[in-house]
């Protein structure tokens, strides 16, 4: 069984009061049925692991760089990141692939770079409005799996994020059809480059436009293991509804 996963994602958002809003999320989920994790800006990353310290929620990064150390002027390393407290990062973001030109040979030495001091790796994936209108979406997430996702994965270690471009921040949600026929093929694609007991413990979350009205109708597709959530986890109320709704569909 794969435990599921609520992931916050709080990209370029939070100063100090954001602390807050955290520390009511752990408070309003003592003893949660399902993993929960917050990735917010670097800049939070010590203090939110020190106010979450002996909580059920983890924290994360939300980029690191692929080398150890060096003169790379406003970077940061994996072992930054742990040393900061984070357990997780999500990596190869859209936003990353965008605004910073990641491609998935970045990506992936990103991800080795993390797993060498013991980050588990949430690698993201997503077709853009062009690319699904063009009949594409399978092949560019094919693709960006093939590239960005190094060999020796575990279960363990590795999480894929299925996030739309086209839904992120817009609103627009995919059917539960689109969203299981892009899920069911992540599995497939695991599985066969991971072996069946791997494949199948691999957790794929569903980003992109999650909120507390549409979580539960997402949470009932086959082969969505959770969500990774960019606006509605900036508040604990909101944040809060999407892991009762992600608690209800175990
Ligand atoms: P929104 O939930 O704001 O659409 O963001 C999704 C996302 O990009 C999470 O990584």
């Amino acid at each position: 069984m794969r435990r599921k996963l609520a992931a916050g994602n709080w990209k370029m958002n939070g100063l100090s009061g954001a602390l807050a809003e955290a520390t009511r999320l752990a408070d309003a989920h003592p003893a949660p049925r399902i993993d929960i994790l917050i990735c917010p800006p670097a800049t939070l990353l010590s203090r939110l692991a020190g106010a979450l310290k002996g909580s059920a929620i983890a924290v994360g990064g939300q980029d690191c760089h692929p080398a150890d150390a060096g003169a790379h002027t406003g970077d940061i390393s994996a072992a930054m990141l742990a040393d900061a407290g984070a357990g997780h990062v999500i990596l190869g973001h859209s936003e990353r692939r965008a605004d910073h030109g990641e491609t998935d040979e970045d990506v992936r030495s990103r991800v080795r770079a993390a797993i060498a001091v013991g980050l588990r790796v949430i690698v993201c994936t997503g077709e853009s409005g062009a690319e699904r209108d063009a009949g594409e979406t399978l092949a560019v997430v094919g693709a960006q799996l093939a590239g960005s996702v190094p060999d020796g994965m575990t279960a363990k270690t590795l999480v894929i994020a299925y996030e739309p471009v086209w839904a992120i921040g817009t609103g627009q949600v995919p059917t539960p059809d689109q969203i299981a026929g892009v899920h069911g093929f992540i599995r497939s694609r695991m599985i066969r480059r991971f072996g069946e007991e791997t494949g199948q413990g691999i957790r794929i979350l569903y980003g992109g436009s999650v909120t507390p009205d549409n979580a539960a109708r997402i949470f009932a597709v086959a082969d969505v293991d959770g969500a990774l959530v960019g606006g509605a986890s900036l508040k604990a109320s909101s944040f809060s509804s999407i892991v009762r709704a992600l608690e209800a569909s175990v």
